[in-house]
């Protein structure tokens, strides 16, 4: 046996080991997801995230609203319906849980919607909303995302991470 290939048969056996180690390590350590796991990474953390949980859970679960796009009354219009089908909450909890969708899951109208409206849904501070809301008066309409990039100090990640809301 030359000495390349014992060198390479020790660098195997380290390499099979180590993989052994690790797959052995991850078994261990980490339990099997449970549901409510996999269901809560899968809502952005705020105010309103508890009480969607609460009220939302008998019936069909928190679920039911992802990849759903709604304005702030048509998601107003779905709480009510919610209600009547039987779900119950106290006054604020409806409140937080509208405040909570309108911000994560309603479309985000780009030339229409007032500069409180995008700060919220953008999640971006005042000034930068009124930034958005100056440039579209005074040179007219917003057409692509890649306009609306180029509103200074406006971070361009927070807009490909709600693209599929925007409308032009
Ligand atoms: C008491 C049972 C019940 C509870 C609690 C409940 N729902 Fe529903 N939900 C239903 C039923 C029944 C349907 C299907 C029929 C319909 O659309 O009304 C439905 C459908 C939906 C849909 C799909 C239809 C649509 O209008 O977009 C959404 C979204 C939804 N629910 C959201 C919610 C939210 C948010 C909550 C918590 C605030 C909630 N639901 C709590 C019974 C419930």
């Amino acid at each position: 046996m030359t000495r390349v290939t014992a060198a390479l048969e020790i660098a195997i056996a380290v390499a099979v080991l180590t993989a052994t180690t690790i797959a052995q390590t991850t078994s261990t350590s980490q339990p099997p997801e449970t549901p409510a796991m996999t269901t809560a990474s899968r809502f952005p953390p705020g105010p309103g995230r508890d009480a969607l949980f609460k009220v939302c859970k008998e019936c069909h679960g928190p679920e039911s609203v992802l990849g759903q796009l709604k304005t702030r009354d048509e998601w107003s219009k779905t709480l009510d319906e919610m209600a009547a089908n039987g779900a119950t909450g106290t006054d604020e909890e409806w409140n937080s849980i509208l405040d909570y969708l309108d911000k994560h899951y309603s479309l985000i109208l780009v030339n229409t919607a007032p500069a409180k409206d995008l700060a919220l849904k953008l999640d971006v501070p005042a000034e930068i909303a009124d930034e958005i809301v100056r440039a579209r008066t005074e040179k007219g309409t917003f057409t692509s995302i890649d306009e609306l990039k180029r509103v200074p100090g406006l971070d361009g990640a927070k807009l490909d991470a709600r693209k599929d809301r925007l409308i032009f």
